[in-house]
């Protein structure tokens, strides 16, 4: 293939490793791994997690990042080459989940901006006057305004891709990921210095292992897909920019490990402020949005702290988008499309796609009964990521065994004992845990 000779590839190990990691480390780490640990079990909940990372995140991920690397294609392309047959059909599933996933990651990226811009001007002393809530829904229902947002956020997306890979991903999140640490370890030692800051440390992780139940785990799993960016052939595609010397499964535990130091930090920032000052820490999904900006208006300095915060949510969310987005154009350059095309024509059809998300609350159509944005996520984090992973895993496991062995040790970095268990896990554990899932998160 012609498209093979000329492919661009990371300048280096660690650029591939932050933009694996950029990919990864998003808006699932920071706005819902804390309250998803919070309400399932604190220190417990930390604990499956863990073990579910690292033993089926790990394994699934280093399966994609073989695939990827072995094709030198995109995640249709892979499954075509390496062997036919029904296969690409896994890779297709993940460009539409690409797609899907982040047409509506866009909307709340748009969000992240107008909230950043939004903390020199306004937001705080609304904040103050309790009314946090009113003007998020006076935010969110005013449809111009939301759109506006997205196409901002969509447009640096498209330019991240439309750069390319060394120019464009690599180099971003080689700025823009250990910019996201600094901020989040500053954010840390404010909150954690508050006065009252140890009962937010007690809600967040005292073990409470009789909350974890069968569907605390496959919460717990559920959450590691997503977090990870597996199961839609992101890391396939991540991996067919890396060269034959880089050892695999090496920076595999390596993204794992940023991605999940990540979510555990992003807990300690915000459940010690949240309860220092004493606002209810129960609120969910509108924990970011409603209770947060409430608490740092009540900060001294909270407009710095109001932004600083959404200023690392936005740096999380645009280096997974930029990852999606590469998912679907790279389908489209393998196939002949200059980047630049593949890039615009990819991102404005996903914008295009994401309007009905933006206008959710405000007379989008209903699917079946559930709001535009939340059917969206539904049906790709929900449906497609957990197929596709079992998929994966069984291609992996049983399908291209031989050479997955091979394409993962052509370093020697992974021991008998270690690359048994690898093989095992796809084959059986984790098609089984991830149908587990599947199944009991398939309440519409
Ligand atoms: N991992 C990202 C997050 O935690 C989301 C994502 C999913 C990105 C799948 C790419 C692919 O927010």
């Amino acid at each position: 293939m012609a498209q093979e000779a000329h492919r661009e590839h990371w300048g280096s190990r660690i650029g591939f490793i932050l933009a694996a990691a950029g990919s990864a480390v998003g808006l699932g780490n920071i706005w819902r791994f804390p309250y998803v640990t919070g309400q399932n079990g604190g220190a417990a909940f930390v604990l499956v997690y863990l073990a579910i990372i690292f033993v089926l995140g790990f394994s699934v991920m280093l399966a994609e990042m073989a695939i990827g690397r072995k094709a030198q294609l995109n995640a249709v392309g892979s499954f075509e080459k390496l062997r036919g047959g029904a296969w690409p059909i896994v890779g297709w599933m993940g460009v539409v989940a690409g797609f899907m996933i982040l047409s509506f990651y866009a909307v709340i990226g748009g969000w992240t901006i107008k909230y950043f811009i939004w903390s020199f001007g306004g937001l705080m002393t609304e904040a103050a006057a309790g009314k946090a809530g009113d003007v998020f829904g006076g935010f969110v229902t005013n449809t111009p305004q939301v759109i506006l947002y997205q196409a901002i956020f969509m447009l640096m997306t498209i330019w991240v891709v439309y750069k390319g890979i060394g120019e464009g991903i690599e180099k971003y999140c080689k700025i823009l990921m250990p910019a996201l640490f600094i901020i989040l370890l500053i954010l840390i030692v404010r909150s954690v210095t508050l006065e009252g800051a140890g009962k937010g440390l007690e809600f967040y992780l005292k073990p409470d292992f009789s909350k974890i139940t069968g569907s605390s785990i496959a919460a717990a799993l559920g959450q590691a897909f997503f977090s990870l960016s597996l199961g839609m052939g992101c890391m396939i595609t991540y991996g067919s920019y890396v060269d034959k010397q880089t050892g695999l499964p090496g920076s595999a535990i390596q993204v794992c490990v940023i991605d999940t130091a990540v979510a555990i930090l992003a807990g300690l920032a915000i459940f010690p402020a949240v309860f220092a000052f004493g606002v209810d820490a129960g609120a969910g999904p509108g924990l970011t949005f409603v209770t947060l900006p409430s608490v740092f208006a009540k900060m001294a300095g909270g407009t710095i702290w109001s932004a600083l915060f959404f200023l690392l949510l936005f740096i999380a969310a645009l280096t997974s988008a930029i990852s999606l987005l590469e998912v679907v154009a790279a389908y489209f350059i393998d196939k002949g499309w200059s980047r630049p095309k593949a890039a615009w024509i990819m991102g404005f059809l996903i914008f295009a796609l994401g309007i009905p998300s933006a206008m959710s609350l405000t007379g989008a159509p209903k699917i079946a009964g559930k709001d535009f944005l939340d059917a969206m996520d539904f049906i790709s984090s929900n449906v497609l990521l957990p197929l596709g992973g079992v998929f994966i895993a069984l291609f992996v496991g049983w399908i291209w065994t031989a050479d997955a062995r091979k394409e993962v040790t052509n370093e020697g970095t992974l021991s008998f004992g270690i690359m048994e268990l690898w093989i095992w896990v796809c084959r059986v554990i984790a098609p089984a845990a991830i149908l587990y899932i599947f199944i009991t998160g398939l309440k519409w």
